[in-house]
């Protein structure tokens, strides 16, 4: 009876430790939304560290801009960030690259 027992919590564990795998890419970085890029500091952001790593960049560079609202460009944030139609030119007219 104890040997069953230790048997059935060893295969707890290997069937937890299973589902931790195969659970991982869905806990790892989402990837950006956008495939082709307009900007390099999106581009390489998303290239490193997907959407989080992208959105901390946004972030920083709206910072350095001085902009309030992550709205002024977009129409809507997570999960797909959609542009306005004058958000690239926005970010291109404020230096952006
Ligand atoms: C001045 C305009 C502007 C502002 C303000 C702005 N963004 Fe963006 N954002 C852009 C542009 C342009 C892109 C698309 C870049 C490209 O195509 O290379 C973008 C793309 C993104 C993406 C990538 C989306 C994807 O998955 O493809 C994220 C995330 C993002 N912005 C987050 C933010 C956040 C968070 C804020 C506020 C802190 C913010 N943005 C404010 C212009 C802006």
């Amino acid at each position: 009876m104890v040997k069953l027992a230790l048997a059935a919590s060893i295969a707890t564990v290997i069937g937890a430790l299973t589902f931790a795998n195969m659970s991982e890419p869905f806990a790892a970085d989402p990837p950006c939304v956008a495939k082709t890029f307009k900007t390099k500091l999106v581009e390489k952001a998303c290239k490193e560290g997907g959407q989080k790593k992208a959105k901390e960049v946004m972030k920083a560079w709206n910072k350095s801009k001085k902009i309030k609202s992550c709205n002024q460009c977009h129409t809507k944030l997570a999960p797909k960030y959609e542009l306005k139609a004058d958000g690239l030119e926005q970010y291109k007219k404020l230096g952006g690259e």
